[in-house]
Protein backbone atom coordinates (compact mmCIF):
# COMPACT_ATOMS: atom_id res chain seq x y z
CA UNK A 1 0.00 0.00 0.00
CA UNK A 2 1.18 3.39 -0.91
CA UNK A 3 1.65 6.49 2.06
CA UNK A 4 -0.63 8.06 0.91
CA UNK A 5 -3.16 5.72 0.44
CA UNK A 6 -2.01 4.77 4.01
CA UNK A 7 -2.55 8.42 5.53
CA UNK A 8 -5.94 8.63 3.73
CA UNK A 9 -6.85 5.43 5.81
CA UNK A 10 -5.70 6.84 9.14
CA UNK A 11 -7.80 10.07 8.21
CA UNK A 12 -10.96 8.24 7.23
CA UNK A 13 -10.43 6.10 10.81
CA UNK A 14 -9.78 9.12 12.60
CA UNK A 15 -13.10 11.06 10.55
CA UNK A 16 -15.26 7.48 11.70
CA UNK A 17 -14.35 7.61 15.00
CA UNK A 18 -14.91 11.44 16.00
CA UNK A 19 -18.47 11.13 14.60
CA UNK A 20 -18.98 9.34 17.70
CA UNK A 21 -18.14 12.05 20.00
CA UNK A 22 -21.18 14.32 19.94
CA UNK A 23 -21.42 17.79 21.98
CA UNK A 24 -24.17 17.71 24.30
CA UNK A 25 -27.27 19.98 22.16
CA UNK A 26 -28.40 22.98 23.53
CA UNK A 27 -32.23 22.20 23.19
CA UNK A 28 -34.58 22.65 25.80
CA UNK A 29 -38.34 21.82 26.71
CA UNK A 30 -38.29 23.97 29.04
CA UNK A 31 -40.31 27.39 29.65
CA UNK A 32 -38.48 30.20 29.31
CA UNK A 33 -40.23 32.98 31.92
CA UNK A 34 -36.95 35.22 32.14
CA UNK A 35 -37.04 35.27 28.16
CA UNK A 36 -36.27 39.10 27.40
CA UNK A 37 -39.74 39.35 25.26
CA UNK A 38 -41.81 37.79 28.18
CA UNK A 39 -41.12 40.63 29.94
CA UNK A 40 -40.55 43.19 27.17
CA UNK A 41 -42.47 42.96 24.48
CA UNK A 42 -41.41 44.24 21.19
CA UNK A 43 -43.44 44.07 18.03
CA UNK A 44 -43.59 40.92 15.49
CA UNK A 45 -41.05 41.71 13.31
CA UNK A 46 -38.18 42.58 15.55
CA UNK A 47 -38.90 39.65 17.67
CA UNK A 48 -38.85 37.12 14.39
CA UNK A 49 -35.53 39.28 13.12
CA UNK A 50 -33.26 38.27 16.85
CA UNK A 51 -34.97 35.05 17.08
CA UNK A 52 -33.79 34.49 13.59
CA UNK A 53 -30.57 36.22 13.88
CA UNK A 54 -29.43 35.59 17.45
CA UNK A 55 -31.35 33.08 19.06
CA UNK A 56 -28.85 30.24 18.08
CA UNK A 57 -26.25 31.23 20.04
CA UNK A 58 -27.74 33.49 22.72
CA UNK A 59 -30.71 30.96 23.86
CA UNK A 60 -31.79 27.80 25.83
CA UNK A 61 -32.47 26.72 22.02
CA UNK A 62 -30.65 26.56 19.15
CA UNK A 63 -32.18 25.06 15.83
CA UNK A 64 -29.59 23.33 14.63
CA UNK A 65 -28.66 22.64 10.70
CA UNK A 66 -28.34 19.32 9.22
CA UNK A 67 -24.23 19.45 9.18
CA UNK A 68 -24.40 19.74 13.17
CA UNK A 69 -24.60 16.25 13.42
CA UNK A 70 -20.99 16.00 11.40
CA UNK A 71 -17.97 16.36 13.65
CA UNK A 72 -15.63 18.63 13.97
CA UNK A 73 -18.48 21.16 13.00
CA UNK A 74 -20.53 20.44 15.46
CA UNK A 75 -17.68 20.97 18.45
CA UNK A 76 -17.16 23.81 16.66
CA UNK A 77 -21.01 25.20 16.33
CA UNK A 78 -20.88 24.23 20.13
CA UNK A 79 -18.16 26.40 20.84
CA UNK A 80 -19.98 29.22 19.40
CA UNK A 81 -22.95 28.46 21.33
CA UNK A 82 -21.44 27.51 24.63
CA UNK A 83 -19.86 31.07 24.73
CA UNK A 84 -22.28 33.05 23.39
CA UNK A 85 -24.72 31.91 25.55
CA UNK A 86 -22.75 32.59 28.54
CA UNK A 87 -22.16 36.11 27.71
CA UNK A 88 -25.77 36.94 26.46
CA UNK A 89 -28.88 34.28 27.10
CA UNK A 90 -31.75 36.19 25.65
CA UNK A 91 -33.85 32.97 27.40
CA UNK A 92 -32.43 33.82 31.28
CA UNK A 93 -32.26 37.95 30.54
CA UNK A 94 -34.75 39.12 33.32
CA UNK A 95 -32.87 36.93 35.54
CA UNK A 96 -30.26 39.04 35.52
CA UNK A 97 -29.27 42.03 37.57
CA UNK A 98 -30.85 45.43 35.88
CA UNK A 99 -27.04 46.77 35.91
CA UNK A 100 -26.40 43.70 33.30
CA UNK A 101 -29.07 44.00 31.60
CA UNK A 102 -28.86 47.50 30.57
CA UNK A 103 -24.93 46.80 29.63
CA UNK A 104 -26.17 43.81 27.57
CA UNK A 105 -28.52 46.12 25.52
CA UNK A 106 -25.99 48.76 25.13
CA UNK A 107 -23.59 46.08 24.39
CA UNK A 108 -26.63 44.93 21.30
CA UNK A 109 -26.47 48.16 20.06
CA UNK A 110 -22.51 48.74 19.58
CA UNK A 111 -22.05 44.78 18.66
CA UNK A 112 -24.88 44.69 15.75
CA UNK A 113 -24.90 48.41 14.71
CA UNK A 114 -21.23 50.34 15.47
CA UNK A 115 -19.33 47.08 14.97
CA UNK A 116 -21.07 44.85 12.67
CA UNK A 117 -19.75 42.18 14.53
CA UNK A 118 -22.65 40.59 15.40
CA UNK A 119 -24.00 38.26 14.18
CA UNK A 120 -20.55 36.56 13.44
CA UNK A 121 -19.91 36.54 9.86
CA UNK A 122 -18.84 32.68 10.13
CA UNK A 123 -22.39 32.01 10.56
CA UNK A 124 -23.94 34.49 8.12
CA UNK A 125 -22.46 32.82 5.33
CA UNK A 126 -24.23 30.11 5.94
CA UNK A 127 -27.27 31.65 7.18
CA UNK A 128 -28.04 34.27 4.18
CA UNK A 129 -31.41 34.97 5.93
CA UNK A 130 -29.26 36.11 9.09
CA UNK A 131 -27.15 38.45 7.42
CA UNK A 132 -28.88 41.53 8.48
CA UNK A 133 -29.41 44.95 5.97
CA UNK A 134 -28.53 48.16 7.76
CA UNK A 135 -32.43 48.65 8.10
CA UNK A 136 -32.56 45.58 10.63
CA UNK A 137 -29.77 46.38 12.16
CA UNK A 138 -30.86 49.89 12.83
CA UNK A 139 -34.93 47.92 13.76
CA UNK A 140 -32.76 45.65 15.90
CA UNK A 141 -30.35 49.05 17.95
CA UNK A 142 -33.94 50.92 18.20
CA UNK A 143 -35.73 47.49 19.88
CA UNK A 144 -32.61 47.62 22.03
CA UNK A 145 -32.65 51.29 22.71
CA UNK A 146 -36.67 51.21 23.86
CA UNK A 147 -35.78 48.04 25.78
CA UNK A 148 -33.17 49.66 27.86
CA UNK A 149 -35.88 52.81 28.63
CA UNK A 150 -37.82 50.34 30.39
CA UNK A 151 -35.30 48.59 32.00
CA UNK A 152 -34.19 52.07 33.56
CA UNK A 153 -38.06 52.79 34.25
CA UNK A 154 -37.82 49.07 35.84
CA UNK A 155 -34.51 49.71 37.59
CA UNK A 156 -36.09 52.89 39.42
CA UNK A 157 -39.79 51.09 40.47
CA UNK A 158 -37.73 47.89 41.58
CA UNK A 159 -40.99 46.79 40.58
CA UNK A 160 -39.92 43.52 38.68
CA UNK A 161 -36.58 43.19 41.25
CA UNK A 162 -36.88 38.86 41.36
C1 LIG B 1 -23.02 31.99 15.61
C2 LIG B 1 -23.25 32.41 16.94
C3 LIG B 1 -23.72 33.82 17.24
C4 LIG B 1 -24.78 34.51 16.69
C5 LIG B 1 -25.74 34.04 15.61
C6 LIG B 1 -24.83 35.78 17.39
N1 LIG B 1 -23.84 35.84 18.32
FE1 LIG B 1 -23.50 37.36 19.63
N2 LIG B 1 -21.88 36.37 20.39
C7 LIG B 1 -21.43 35.13 19.97
C8 LIG B 1 -20.21 34.80 20.67
C9 LIG B 1 -19.40 33.51 20.49
C10 LIG B 1 -19.94 35.88 21.54
C11 LIG B 1 -18.79 36.01 22.53
C12 LIG B 1 -17.51 36.33 21.86
C13 LIG B 1 -17.44 37.72 21.37
O1 LIG B 1 -17.75 38.66 22.12
O2 LIG B 1 -17.02 37.90 20.21
C14 LIG B 1 -21.00 36.86 21.34
C15 LIG B 1 -21.09 38.06 22.00
C16 LIG B 1 -22.14 38.95 21.87
C17 LIG B 1 -22.29 40.16 22.66
C18 LIG B 1 -21.34 40.65 23.73
C19 LIG B 1 -21.84 40.19 25.07
C20 LIG B 1 -20.88 40.56 26.18
O3 LIG B 1 -21.38 40.98 27.21
O4 LIG B 1 -19.67 40.43 25.99
C21 LIG B 1 -23.45 40.77 22.25
C22 LIG B 1 -24.05 42.05 22.79
C23 LIG B 1 -24.02 39.93 21.21
N3 LIG B 1 -23.21 38.84 20.99
C24 LIG B 1 -25.19 40.20 20.56
C25 LIG B 1 -25.69 39.46 19.50
C26 LIG B 1 -26.89 39.81 18.75
C27 LIG B 1 -27.79 40.99 19.08
C28 LIG B 1 -27.04 38.88 17.77
C29 LIG B 1 -28.08 38.87 16.69
C30 LIG B 1 -28.22 40.03 15.88
C31 LIG B 1 -25.95 37.91 17.91
N4 LIG B 1 -25.15 38.32 18.96
C32 LIG B 1 -25.77 36.78 17.13
C33 LIG B 1 -22.05 34.30 19.06
C34 LIG B 1 -23.13 34.67 18.27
Amino acid sequence: MSITKKVLLVLLAIFIVIQFIRPKRNESSAATPNDIFVHYPAPDSVKQLVKIACYDCHSNNTAYPWYANVQPVAWWLNNHVKEGKRKLNFSEFTAYTFKRRGRKLEGVIEQVVKEKEMPLSSYTIIHKNADLTDLQRKEIADWADKTLEQVMADSLTQKSQL
